[in-house]
């Protein structure tokens, strides 16, 4: 049997198969505090070995975009309860996404419509964000210029990651994942292209480009544990104008290295299929990147049953995530175990809008299937 549908020992937490439903933000929680929809959403998915919730905020200066949960108030860890406990009830377990967007964010979804935050005052060019339009309606508009943020406020901002940890916690989650990736606050401090600050935390200095999230990870792991604080990466990731920068590979091998030596639940990388794609990095890096750190690897993105299957069948990888299957396949891991077909999602629900395109995909029925 293929191991896809093998337990696995996530450091003493145990999943019951090695499909992790990857981290998706779907808009649709009002006033950011998780209610019965969501719980709803999660429990129908809960088959998978893990689920990663959509990314929630640590604080209100982390979110950038509209209708996205948070994790920093006493009504939003009330809200998230009932999602825990009706993931839990169907034998499932769940991660908290814990989340600052840094730069890419509308000054109009920021405290008091100030500018958003970055390692440099730089924009993210071409970039759109959800935001509020002048007469107050939401839509879509280009990421405002940031402010650099100073290496004073950085404390701060880890330590709304560690209470978020706690939060979390507290709210039923089984651990959380500290998003590293895609683009927002920890790998815009990360890039090289884009982080030319010149202090302890940027600049040409491999070691002071990965400070912030080491921190981070730190004050989260010293918060819950180690071994209940995962981290999502993202190496060679372009979205939201992330710049190629000189020794990309070194930058990512390193921290992979300075994570192992933390002992993390785990390591996901985002985005498999962009890694594969690119020159400089491929499968190649990949298999460096097992080497550099030997705890337990997810990845994510683009997976098929077959590639999922190959992949942890080499050893690449411990745990592969799905995302946009998990949309329309609330019951994605029968499917894959009985080879059934998979619905494809609508994308123009995969923001906003109701439980039309959110919890309303049926599980598979055999007996209406065509014969
Ligand atoms: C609607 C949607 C929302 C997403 N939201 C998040 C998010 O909140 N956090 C995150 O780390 N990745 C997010 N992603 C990326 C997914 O976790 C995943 O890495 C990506 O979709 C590739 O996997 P797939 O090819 O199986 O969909 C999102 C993707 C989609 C389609």
């Amino acid at each position: 049997m293929s191991k896809l549908f093998s337990p696995f020992d996530l450091r003493g937490l145990r999943l019951r198969n090695r499909i992790v439903m990857a981290p998706m933000t779907r808009s649709r929680v009002p006033g950011t505090v998780p209610d019965g929809r969501t719980a709803t959403y999660y429990a129908q998915r809960a088959g998978a070995g893990l689920i990663v919730s959509e990314g929630a905020q640590v604080s209100e200066q982390a979110r950038g975009y509209l209708f996205t949960p948070g994790l920093h108030s006493r009504a939003q860890v009330e809200g998230w309860k009932a999602v825990t406990s009706a993931v839990h009830g169907q034998g499932g377990a769940i991660f908290a996404q814990l989340w600052h967007v840094g730069r890419v964010a509308h000054c109009s979804v920021q405290p008091g419509d100030r500018a958003p935050v970055a390692p440099v005052a730089k924009r993210a060019e071409g970039v759109q964000v959800f935001g509020y339009r002048e007469d107050g309606t939401p839509g879509q508009m280009p990421a405002s210029r940031p402010r650099a943020l100073a290496a004073g406020e950085l404390p701060r901002i880890t330590a709304d990651f560690a209470a978020a940890a706690r939060n979390a916690i507290e709210a039923g989650f089984d651990g959380v994942e500290i998003h590293g990736a895609n683009g927002y606050l920890f790998e815009q401090f990360i890039n090289g292209g884009l982080n030319t600050r010149d202090d302890a935390y940027g600049g040409s200095s491999v070691a002071n480009r990965l400070r912030f999230v080491l921190e981070t990870y730190e004050a989260g792991a010293a918060a819950i544990g180690p071994a209940r604080t995962g981290i999502r990466l993202s190496p060679f990731n372009r979205v939201f104008d992330m710049p190629a920068f000189e020794g990309e590979a070194d930058t990512w091998l390193a921290l992979a290295r300075e994570l192992a030596a933390r002992g993390p639940a785990y390591v996901h990388l985002s985005n498999r299929a962009a890694i594969l794609a690119e020159p400089a990095a491929g499968e190649g890096f990949l298999r460096s990147l097992r080497g550099a750190y030997a705890g337990p690897l997810v990845l994510a993105g683009g997976y098929t049953r077959d590639s999922a299957a190959a992949d942890l069948g080499s050893g690449l990888a411990d745990l592969v995530a799905f995302g946009r299957p998990f949309i329309a396949n609330p019951d994605l891991v029968e499917r894959l175990r009985q080879g059934w077909p998979l619905a494809e999602p609508d994308r123009r629900s995969f923001y906003g809008g109701n439980a039309a395109g959110y919890i309303d995909y049926p599980a598979y029925d055999e007996a209406a299937e065509p014969a």
